[in-house]
């Protein structure tokens, strides 16, 4: 397509980024700069900024960046075409015909048509449900006692229990069968031709969370299987991106949003007046929806069935909250199943006292762990509180952990101090999580990592932080380790050098960050010498924490070398000597 220089710019000009961006992302300002969280990487602090003055951003975290049309493109997935077009149309600006190809037409009128079309088949639903032939769904609703303003709010319907009425309808109005079979609305046989999906089912449509219908859950009226059905899967359709309710939801004054399992639980909460809620759509909560949340800079409060499924539901939502950099909290139901279940029983100002108590989600995760040891037993309650010091080394911050374990700590009656420290030594063992270990979920142009490279940097890293901070160890370090032992290339010329220099009593940190050329370089060097151990460790830990990360870091260099070794004697030699001292150190408590 040919897009002339000039209207590129014009239309650049008219759409200011700031508004744009920060219809997706909440923006802070700061002069000339507005500042938020990336929406292409996952943060707790934000590092994306956006300047208004030269209508750019740029994330400082994962390296993103660009003009309004890149945001759009990366953001919405859209091609540069279509962004030029919803940014054209925005802006009241009409492109020349020209400018688009025939396919480009064809493929835009194709989305036009799937989405009219699901506009269409929730019209009839919607109608049928009102009409005589719809008598068995509106009885279904009023014995769900749903009332007619909620039947309205949520636009729910009925579908006939002919195998063609949508079909027809659909056909009638002007649809293609391709169209009618792309938005999910028919299935097809060779005998019969196209038949309706959906039959004989109360129906909720789903939204995206601009208000577009993007697809249909249909339930059964009694108890027969599957209970629901949902649209199939399409670029159109993508359960894991979307959330029922949220085109509502989004719009309540309230600071959270609560996060249930079912259609009815959202649409009951809804009528009760709790307009925070939403669901996922039949499927398990999942990063991509936790990162669409955090737009919305809100806590998360989980309303899952109190079973053990829901439990388990609730416990992996946690997880992918936090990775998020979420809050979640867990509204406890008992004695009921869900909230549907609750407010029916107990109304709604129970119910908002459940809201109120809900529980944080950590605090739940160690709740539920704790039920699987016998704290009475000597042995299992050490397990225990090693499960919990594993735990809390889930927080990088600092503060953030240390609010945590006196939390906990208090809660179990565990001792602050011995909590601590064994929340030291599991973080030398593991390695606190950074924020490159948290879950990626659309990995910008930053390079993705695995994260056990990540694991084995990280202990690389703090070995030669380690080294800087207190050099009298070098000479007890340097029995087990060498420079050869870094498997990052990068910290092996670090390595190199720092040995060399720590050998020759001149070791200063600003000349090792002075010997590459590439800021990239510089800025990785700079780093090493800045990675924290969690927290100040008593002395005698520390010795046994250096010994940890030692062993880490030879185990992997072990693990390389002997997964490389080909016909070369003196690798060989190396090997052999590895296993020695590897088999030293796991003797030894501290070096
Ligand atoms: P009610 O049983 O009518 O109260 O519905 P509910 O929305 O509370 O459903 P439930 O708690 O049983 O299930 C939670 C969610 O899982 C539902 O809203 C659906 O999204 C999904 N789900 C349940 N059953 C099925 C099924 O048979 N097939 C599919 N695809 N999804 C289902
Ligand atoms: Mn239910």
């Amino acid at each position: 397509m040919m897009i002339s220089p000039d209207i590129k710019s014009e239309v650049r000009d008219r759409n200011d980024i700031v508004d744009i961006i920060s219809s997706y992302v909440h923006l802070k300002r700061h002069g000339n700069n507005y500042t938020g969280l990336c929406p292409f990487h996952n943060e707790k602090t934000p590092s994306f900024s956006v300047n208004q003055r030269d209508q750019y951003f740029y994330c400082f975290g994962c390296h993103a960046g660009g003009d309004v049309f890149t945001f759009l493109q990366k953001y919405e997935n859209m091609t540069f075409p279509e962004a030029l077009k919803f940014l054209a149309d925005r802006a009241g600006i009409t492109l020349p015909e020209v400018e688009m190809t025939e396919e480009m037409k064809r493929n835009l009128s194709r989305k036009n048509q799937i989405y009219d079309a699901l506009k269409a088949a929730e019209n009839f639903f919607y109608q049928q449900l009102r009409s005589e032939r719809g008598e068995l769904g509106k009885k279904y609703f009023a014995s769900r006692q749903l009332t007619e303003e909620t039947l309205h709010k949520f636009h729910l319907g009925y579908s006939l229990q002919y195998s063609d009425a949508l079909v027809n309808y659909l056909r009638k109005k002007g649809f293609s069968d391709d169209i009618i079979l792309d938005a999910g609305l028919a299935g097809f046989s060779e005998r019969d031709g196209l038949y309706d999906k959906f039959t004989n089912r109360v129906m909720f449509p789903i939204y995206d969370q601009a208000g577009k219908v993007i697809g249909f859950g249909g339930r059964v009226m009694g108890d027969a299987k599957p209970k629901y059905l949902n649209s199939p899967e399409t670029a159109f359709f993508e359960k894991r991106k979307n959330l029922y309710g949220l085109q509502l939801a989004r719009s309540s004054k309230a600071k959270q949003f609560i996060l249930c399992e079912g259609y009815m639980d959202v649409i009951s909460m809804h009528q009760a007046g709790f307009t925070q809620a939403i669901a996922s759509l039949g499927t398990s909560f999942t990063p991509e929806q936790a990162m669409l949340l955090k737009r919305f800079d809100r806590d998360i409060y989980l309303a899952y069935d109190s079973d053990g499924a829901g439990t388990e539901a609730a416990l992996r939502a946690i997880g992918i909250l936090r990775q998020t950099g979420m809050v979640a909290r867990v509204i406890s139901m008992q004695p009921y199943k869900d909230p549907d279940e609750f407010i029916k029983n107990l109304g709604a100002e129970e119910y908002q006292k459940r809201i109120d108590e809900a529980e944080n989600g950590f605090l739940f995760e160690i709740r539920i762990l704790r039920r699987d040891y016998r704290i009475d037993d000597p042995a299992e309650k050490t397990k225990f509180e090693t499960e919990v010091a594993k735990k809390l080394c889930v927080f990088s911050e600092e503060l953030e952990r240390e609010n945590y374990l006196n939390a906990v700590a208090e809660q179990y009656g565990i001792p602050k101090d011995s909590l601590k420290k064994r929340v030291i030594s599991e973080a030398a063992r593991g390695g606190l999580k950074t924020a490159q270990e948290r879950v990626q979920i659309r990995p910008a142009n930053a390079e993705k990592k695995s994260s056990a490279e990540e694991h084995a940097k990280y202990a690389q890293r703090l070995l030669l932080t380690w080294l800087n901070e207190d050099k009298s160890c070098f000479a007890r370090v340097r029995e087990y380790i060498s420079a050869e032992d870094f498997t990052d290339p990068l910290y092996r010329k670090i390595a190199e050098r720092m040995f060399a220099d720590l050998e020759a009593g001149v070791f200063r940190p600003v000349e090792i960050i002075g010997m590459f050329d590439e800021v990239e370089d510089q800025e990785a060097a700079s780093e090493v010498f800045q990675t924290k151990l969690a927290t100040e460790v008593a002395k005698e830990d520390k010795e046994k924490a250096l010994r940890d990360i030692v062993l880490r870091v030879k185990q992997e260099s072990f693990d390389r070398l002997s997964g490389s070794l080909g016909s070369d004697v003196s690798a060989l030699n190396r090997v052999v000597e590895g296993k020695h001292i590897l088999e030293k150190l796991r003797r030894i408590e501290r070096i």
